[in-house]
């Protein structure tokens, strides 16, 4: 029997739409641990692009998986927009989202509950979840903050190439067969368009007091 007082949330949603920021701050509200998914499809694609593979192979993606234990998955390469677009495409592999779901189906089910940001916690990942957020952004303002964050790190880029990358990604996340980007039918949708991050997380924990039934 699952212990009523646990709490796991889950948070999907497109990138650059806020998700991880919010995941973030309800683990820090809630004292739950936090897995960013994101991050381990991130270090499958490193792992392939450090041993040379091709993103392109189904095979040599699902080897990556294996490498996964020699990545420091808090190192910044990672973060880079070369990283995120393999991981985008090696996501798409039955094998490599297989071979990565024992792995955060036990941080999910870990004891006194937690919080998991990606694309297909709600759906694939926790579907039990006791609440589920779907935090989403127009693509525009996902690209302008996406842009901001790469100035930040010293970069040069430019918009609308961001905002090209921003839109070839969703279709790609939300295209695939496999475990695609959609919102879970018992979701709650948090549009952070024309949010700063505070009001974004002060409705996300609204959203989960309301499904605890606090609301
Ligand atoms: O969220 P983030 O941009 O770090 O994720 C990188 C890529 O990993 C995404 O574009 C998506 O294709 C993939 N991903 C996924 N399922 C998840 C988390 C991320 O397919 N649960």
């Amino acid at each position: 029997m699952q212990d009523p007082e646990r709490l796991l949330i889950a948070v999907d949603g497109p990138a650059a739409s806020g998700k991880g920021t919010i995941a973030r701050a309800l683990a820090r509200h809630y004292a739950l641990p936090h897995l960013d998914t994101g991050m381990l499809y991130r270090g499958v694609a490193l792992a392939l692009f450090r041993f040379g593979g091709d993103p392109g192979n189904a095979f040599e993606a699902r080897r990556a998986v294996d490498e996964l234990e020699t990545i420091d998955l808090s190192d910044e390469e990672l973060r880079s927009e070369v990283i995120g677009e393999i991981a985008s495409r090696v996501s798409a592999y039955p094998g490599v989202r297989e071979a990565l779901l024992k792995r955060q189906r036990d941080f999910a089910g870990q004891g006194g509950g937690a919080v998991l940001d990606g694309r297909d916690i709600g759906t694939v990942i926790a579907p039990h979840a006791t609440a589920k957020l779907f935090v989403t952004a127009s693509p525009e303002v996902r690209a302008e903050r996406r842009f901001r964050e790469i100035e930040r790190r010293g970069i040069k880029v430019h918009l609308e190439e961001v905002l090209a990358d921003i839109r070839a990604r969703d279709a790609r996340d939300a295209g695939r067969d496999n475990a695609p980007l959609v919102m879970a039918a018992d979701a709650t949708r948090l549009d952070t368009s024309d949010m700063g991050i505070e009001e974004a997380v002060e409705r996300a924990i609204a959203c989960v007091e309301a499904a605890r039934g606090n609301a």
